[in-house]
């Protein structure tokens, strides 16, 4: 299965938790990282080459830090540019259909805060929606989501068990991330 990490961070020379996650995945021959702030400084997205590059992988990760409860800018650009009509959704826009999706978010907030009991009212999940409805829109498959939270108050070594815990989610096949999260 070859896999391609899209991460967006605009300033991942100073992150920890995204750049943890990216470091772990190094080994593995069938995932590449794509880093839209490094591949777009200006923000000016070469649309045909991101669906060009979208074709040949059969699972998507959209890794990003959560931003005022969502995506960073620039992904949420990505998505308005690249997902486009005829090519994405609407007639002739089957390019995306039955490809795997993995959001893959990293939260400064605390789990228990994440609750409907808690200080943000919402799980994550609940924050992901968008995502979750728009990748599914296209006729793409949306698998579990990862998480991490308490990003800032993290250690160097929680967050590289939890890379470790990443790079086992994103690589482990749709039967057993569905399964895994109706146990847990
Ligand atoms: C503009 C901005 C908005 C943020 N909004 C949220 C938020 O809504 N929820 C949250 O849990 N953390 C929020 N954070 C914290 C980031 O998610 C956190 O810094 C990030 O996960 C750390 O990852 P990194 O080490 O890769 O930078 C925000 C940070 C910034 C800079």
């Amino acid at each position: 299965m070859k896999i391609l990490v899209i991460v967006t961070h605009p300033s991942f020379d100073q992150s920890r938790a995204n750049r943890a996650l990216i470091d772990e995945l190094s080994p593995y021959d069938n995932i590449d990282v794509h880093n839209l702030h490094e591949e777009y400084p200006d923000w000016n997205i070469d649309i045909e080459r991101e669906q060009q590059l979208l074709t040949k992988y059969d699972r998507v990760v959209l890794q990003f830090p959560l931003f005022w409860y969502s995506t960073p800018p620039l992904l949420k650009k990505w998505l308005d540019d690249v997902l486009t009509y005829g090519w994405a959704y609407g007639t002739g826009g089957d390019n995306l259909k039955g490809k795997e999706f993995i959001v893959a978010a990293t939260a400064g907030g605390s789990e228990h805060n994440y609750r409907s009991t808690g200080h943000y009212e919402f799980t994550i999940n609940e924050f992901l929606r968008p995502l979750q409805i728009s990748i599914k829109y296209t006729g793409a498959v949306y698998l579990p989501a990862f998480v991490i939270y308490d990003t800032l108050e993290a250690t160097d070594d929680q967050l590289k068990l939890e890379a470790r815990k990443y790079a086992e989610h994103i690589r482990a096949s749709a039967d057993v991330l569905v399964e895994n999260t109706k146990a847990s």
